[in-house]
């Protein structure tokens, strides 16, 4: 079991930390990790985001565990040496082109989100999330306009055999969730031709699925509806640009963006399962970086994504979400919610409790 470990940069390395740490306490065979350097760090080390070396070492690997990437320090430096192109990069070159971001209220959690406790509860939401294509690695630029001014231009596309790989996976996935088989396409058709093309190819995607019950929303209405009526959802299918968004949202009316973990998957297969990169999905934090201040628990919950689907380790996966699940209700709360557990009290909690 090779797992590379990218800390990144601001909270990165400390909630990290604390989520290694919870791996290693379930005491797993063969496990070996492996250290690497990616975002503004690896800026300042090798002068670029995602060295060579990590990409070599997170290759060799069966699944990586990342931190976050970002540091205001690096935003006058030119696009393709951006912190950000560290994930960019490894999604791309690792062919990681689903995401799942699921968002779920905790029980007893309810009055963190700033909807009604009724409506909070209802949210069980997995966001299913194309990573590679869309308008995030289409040809950009930078050209005049006819009136003279600066025009920046960005191309979106998606293919059809691009759409029908994601929409298996999100069918695949809300099989395995045994919900009633509820799958949301979000797009935005009435506007965009990247979104008929992909309306078209998903529904042609659920001809041999016909229980699957599957529809289409605009992606403005999408993000009305998660707030107004959570409960309409089971999994939301969509591109790579309205994912980013309406995680975001997700993660807002849960209340914590400090809860929520990530998987980005590819058809790569592992010894034991499927390649996979796990990471939180809020970013660097560089306000709180340092301070031990940072909730690791989204960091911990991509971990048990790890063993589940990169390792079949579906025991410890539950035991770590039980851990995290009983460390909540034991009233540990990180700053971000409505406590002041630092982020290795949080750690420790945790480890207690598996
Ligand atoms: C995310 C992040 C990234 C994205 C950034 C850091 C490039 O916002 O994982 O949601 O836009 O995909
Ligand atoms: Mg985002």
């Amino acid at each position: 079991m090779k797992v590379a470990v990218l800390p990144g940069d601001g909270i990165g390395p400390e909630v990290t930390r604390e989520a290694v740490k919870v791996l290693e306490a379930l005491g797993l065979p063969g496990l070996t990790l492996f250290d690497g350097d990616v975002g503004g760090v690896a800026y300042e080390r090798h002068g670029h985001p995602l060295p060579e070396e990590t990409l070599t070492i997170a290759k060799a690997c069966d699944a990586v565990l990342f931190g976050a990437v970002g540091d205001p320090d690096c935003d006058k430096l030119e696009r393709s040496l951006r912190p950000e192109q560290a994930i960019l990069g490894l999604r791309k070159e690792l062919e990681l082109f689903a995401n799942l971001r699921p968002a779920k209220v905790f029980p007893g959690l309810e009055h963190l989100s700033p909807l009604k406790p009724d409506i909070a509860r209802q949210i069980d939401i997995m966001i299913v999330r194309e990573l590679t294509g869309d308008v995030y690695f289409g040809d950009k630029g930078e050209r005049v306009a006819s009136d003279g001014s600066r025009e920046g231009w960005d191309m979106m596309s998606y293919s059809e055999t691009e759409v029908r790989r994601i929409a298996l996976v999100a069918f695949r996935t809300s099989r395995a969730r045994g919900d009633k088989l509820r799958v949301t396409s979000v797009d935005k058709a009435n506007v965009l031709e990247t979104s008929q093309v992909w309306r078209d190819a998903v529904n042609e995607a659920a001809g041999p699925h016909p229980d699957i019950a599957l529809s289409h929303m605009y992606v403005d209405n999408a993000a009305m509806q998660i707030i107004t009526n959570p409960g309409a959802f089971g999994v939301i299918l969509t591109g790579n640009l309205f994912g980013d968004i309406l995680s975001d949202l997700a993660s807002a009316a849960v209340g914590s963006i400090g809860l929520l973990p990530s998987a980005s998957m590819g058809d790569r297969a592992t010894e034991f399962g499927r390649f996979g990169l796990y990471e939180p999905i809020h970013g660097s934090a560089p306000d709180i970086a340092g301070q031990g201040k940072a909730n690791p628990m989204a960091t911990i919950l991509s971990v048990a994504m790890m063993l589940r689907h990169s390792f079949g380790r579906e025991d410890e996966a539950l035991r770590i979400e039980a851990a995290v699940e009983k460390a909540l209700a034991d009233g540990i709360r990180g700053g971000d919610l409505d406590g002041t557990h630092g982020c290795e009290e949080i750690g420790a909690a945790v480890r207690e409790r598996l």
